[in-house]
């Protein structure tokens, strides 16, 4: 079968994901969302999209990607989504996005991973443990991927919630407004892990433009705590998937 692994990520975890499953199915083709046309996935008879959990849906960014596949056929899709707590209502905004494009959600799983919202939230033990307990999840994903597993839905008690989650991640534009920077040493690992190319080092400090999507990742990636979101982050632990390089996502770069 030919299939597309596309990921969405802002600090490694869905990133993550997304190579165990090209490790486990090597001929498939990868693709790192901000740098792809929807397009491109035009000619693929699986489509695996994986993304993180932005304020219980889907992130802007993801919605506009999917809302993008105007191309004809059913592919079989496959929608994979990691989160700190629970996926929220990505299903019922997936549904809808495909909707549009005549096209139908034919798998989903959840995986709890650690949670990067370190505006609200503090990384704790049970995310460290959480990063542990994923592997077994991560397996039972790829044995129904390997298997093309397939699933029924049913309406979600909080589809009704669409329209609010939508404005609410579109808001995500303006975090990083929101964005304190102190003490940056220039090492730009903020300016290549930004997803939509927000963040531009100059004048030995870092500024930040209209596209953000609100991933944290930047804020996340510093090395030494340089961005903080207003005072909320200050003295947090940061957290960026183990195994991820964020800075080295962008395979044009
Ligand atoms: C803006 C934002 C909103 C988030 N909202 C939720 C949420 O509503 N529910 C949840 O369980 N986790 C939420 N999270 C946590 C992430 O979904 C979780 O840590 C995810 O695994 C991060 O994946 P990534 O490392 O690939 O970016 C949020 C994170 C961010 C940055
Ligand atoms: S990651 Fe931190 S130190 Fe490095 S350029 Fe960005 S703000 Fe400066
Ligand atoms: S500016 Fe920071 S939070 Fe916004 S999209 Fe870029 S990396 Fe993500």
């Amino acid at each position: 079968m030919k299939r597309a692994i596309c990921f969405f990520t802002g600090t490694g975890n869905t990133a993550f994901v997304a190579r165990k499953i090209m490790e486990r199915f090597p001929d498939s083709s990868l693709f790192y969302l901000p740098e792809t046309e929807p397009m491109a996935l035009a000619e693929f008879e699986e489509i695996i999209l994986l993304t993180p959990v932005h304020i219980f849906g889907l992130p802007e960014i993801v919605r506009r990607f999917v809302r993008g596949w105007k191309f004809p056929g059913e592919p079989r899709i496959v929608l994979v989504v990691t989160a700190g707590g629970d996926p929220g209502i990505t299903v019922p905004l997936m549904r809808q996005a495909l909707r549009r494009t005549k096209k139908t959600l034919a798998y989903f799983r959840f995986l709890k991973m650690p949670n990067n919202y370190i505006i609200a939230y503090r990384v704790t033990e049970e995310d460290r443990l959480a990063l542990k307990e994923s592997a077994l999840a991560i397996e039972r994903l790829l044995a129904d991927l390997a298997d093309s597993k397939t699933m029924s839905f049913h309406p979600h008690p909080f589809g009704w919630l669409k329209g609010m989650q939508k404005v609410a991640s579109r808001s995500a534009r303006w975090t990083s407004r929101f964005y304190r920077v102190q003490g940056c040493v220039g090492c730009q690992k903020c300016v290549k892990a930004c997803p939509t190319a927000n963040i531009v080092y100059e004048g030995k400090t870092v500024h930040f433009g209209k596209q953000c999507t609100g991933c944290l990742g930047c804020l996340n990636v510093c090395p030494v705590q340089a961005i903080e979101f207003g005072r909320t982050t200050v003295g947090k632990e940061r957290y960026v998937h183990p195994e991820i390089d964020l800075t080295n996502l962008r395979p044009r770069r």
